[in-house]
């Protein structure tokens, strides 16, 4: 089965930077199988249409407003992502949810907006270190997807990934272990199940994220409940991206 590998490139990244990387990424993902999602900055995402024209790089985006237009200073709609090309966006990523508050009712909220658009959602979910230490990750896995996927209809879901992304996995060089991964992964089918159906959890595609490195992702991707992979720091490096890309 093919995996799904998305690139979360965050704050980074000028014109020059975003041209050069994808120089390099293009190159290199010529004999990758799996697919390959790098969601841009804002600003890189009109260079982004231009260069992967033709290629099979996916674009995506790390945000979105959740209205459809009108008077939101700053904020850059559905409507304007799928016209640079945009087919995929990050809702609900820990840092939005930590830095910039925003709650999974309104994450909701941005998951119907792109689904009205045709793109599709890339979900983040998971618990923070104090959670896990008392014994609430799966309360809190249960409570985020409760909230994140209400009065959505069954045949939506096909448009939406779930990313299980631990907080205290994100960028600190920290790993669950494959079990503990499994463990939430397949807690994740099981609350799907119980809110749409067996085949919906059946077919979700859940990716991990958090600390992947070239050198964990055979361990990490090979986990039978797992698609594929939300890469944030290693996935600045078009090298160390494909390589994890390579994993089959
Ligand atoms: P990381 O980030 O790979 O740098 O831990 C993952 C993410 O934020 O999605």
């Amino acid at each position: 089965m093919k995996k799904i590998i998305i690139a979360n490139l965050k704050m980074n990244f000028t014109q020059e930077d975003t041209k050069n990387y994808l120089d390099e990424l293009i190159t290199l993902s010529e004999s990758i199988t799996n697919k390959l999602v790098v969601c841009f900055p804002y600003t890189s995402l009109a260079l982004a249409k231009d260069m992967l024209l033709n290629t099979k790089i996916i674009i995506g985006a790390q945000n979105v407003h959740q209205n459809e237009s009108g008077a939101f200073t700053g904020e850059i709609s559905a409507k304007m992502l799928k016209d640079l090309s945009c087919k995929i966006v990050l809702v609900g990523h820990s840092e939005r949810r930590m830095y910039f508050e925003e709650s999974y009712k309104l994450i909701n909220e941005k998951i119907k907006t792109l689904l009205k658009y045709g793109m599709r959602a890339v979900l983040c979910i998971g618990e923070t270190l104090k959670e896990r230490e008392t014994s609430k990750t799966k309360q809190v896995l249960k409570q985020q997807l409760d909230q994140a996927l209400n009065g959505l209809y069954e045949n939506e879901l096909k448009n939406v990934l779930i990313a299980y992304e631990p907080v205290w996995a994100i960028g600190t060089g920290k790993t669950p272990t494959g079990k503990q991964i499994e463990e939430c992964a397949k807690y994740i089918r099981n609350v799907i199940s119980q809110n749409f159906s067996e085949k919906a959890a059946k077919n979700m595609n859940i990716l991990y994220g958090g600390s992947l490195k070239p050198d964990n992702a055979k361990t990490l991707l090979s986990l039978s409940e797992i698609n594929g992979a939300l890469v944030g720091g290693a996935s600045l490096n078009p090298d160390s991206f494909i390589k994890i890309a390579k994993v089959k």
